[in-house]
């Protein structure tokens, strides 16, 4: 699907850079097929010089000559990197744009590009970085089914992808983009307990964090309800539904829910 593609990659920073990664390393892009850009010529140097590709602080020069067009700048530069590629018609041959930018709605790209641009909204995060990512796209009124299609083909080198409607990325966001810091909390208290309990932090690290991966697929791979599966560890009068008493004393689940919906909340606000 993306054989012959070329594609730009705006704003070659934390996440430009981890896309162009993911796609070399699939195979699937091959270098000639890439080309980045960025605002400073020491980032574009770098980015060139790291991953072998062409890279220039000129984002409408890369954007021009490419089929699929990657918007990767932060949030509260998207406006001017769009109306920039507008004012200087590298948008005039309707690539497809993919945004990767929290808060911000297709709608809002629409309005400042070209007529019938095609917009995809896609939402990454960051374990895309070791292809273990979840990557939610999500179409604009003047994108098809094929335009997100090319999107997942794009995000599945760097793990699972998913569509959905548009309404639901700010709670994407709070949730599977925001999620990877929360689990890292997670991680960390879950190792301290262990360290408590007389285990190096080294140790303890492993464990927890080999665990939270192992429960994290049995999910995936068996498709069972959590509860399920924790009904088959819990023995009764055992220590883990006494753990887990503990947990609910501290009212983890409703503290954890909040978390998500919160993040969500302030991802909705960034494009404001
Ligand atoms: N980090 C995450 O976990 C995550 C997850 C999902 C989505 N996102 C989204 O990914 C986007 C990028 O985040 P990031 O963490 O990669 O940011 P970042 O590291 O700051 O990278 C942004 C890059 O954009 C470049 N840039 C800024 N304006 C530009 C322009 N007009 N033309 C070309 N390049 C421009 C910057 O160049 P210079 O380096 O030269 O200044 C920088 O390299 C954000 O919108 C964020 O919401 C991030």
């Amino acid at each position: 699907m993306l054989k012959g593609k070329r594609i730009s990659i705006v704003g070659g920073g934390t996440m430009g850079r981890a896309l162009a990664g993911g796609l070399l390393k699939s195979g699937k892009v091959e270098t000639g097929q890439l080309v980045a850009s960025a605002r400073s010529r020491n980032t574009a140097e770098r980015l060139a010089a790291d991953l072998g590709i062409v890279c220039t602080t000129d984002s409408a020069e890369a954007v021009r000559g490419s089929d699929i067009a990657i918007l990767c700048v932060k949030p509260k530069d998207v406006q001017k990197a769009v109306e920039t590629l507008k004012g200087k018609g590298a948008l005039d041959h309707r690539p497809l744009l993919i945004s990767i930018a929290a808060g911000i709605s297709t709608a809002f790209i629409e309005e400042r590009a070209p007529e019938g641009v095609p917009v995809v909204r896609a939402m990454p995060n960051t374990p895309c970085f070791i292809g273990k990512g979840m990557t939610v796209v999500s179409k604009g009124i003047h994108a098809n089914d094929e335009h997100t299609a090319l999107a997942r083909e794009i995000f599945s080198t760097m793990g699972r992808t998913l569509e959905l409607e548009e309404k639901h990325m700010d709670t994407v966001t709070g949730l599977s983009a925001s999620g990877p810091a929360f689990i890292y909390v997670i991680i960390e208290a879950l190792a301290d307990g262990g360290v408590m309990r007389g285990l190096p932090r080294s140790v303890a690290l492993e464990l927890a964090s080999q665990m939270t991966l192992g429960a994290a697929e049995m999910i995936l791979t068996t498709g069972r309800h959590p509860a399920a599966l924790k009904d088959d560890v819990t023995t009764p009068a055992g220590c883990t539904i006494a753990g887990i008493l503990a947990l609910e004393d501290g009212r983890i689940r409703s503290v954890l829910a909040r978390g998500v919906e919160t993040a969500a909340r302030v991802a909705g606000d960034l494009g404001k």
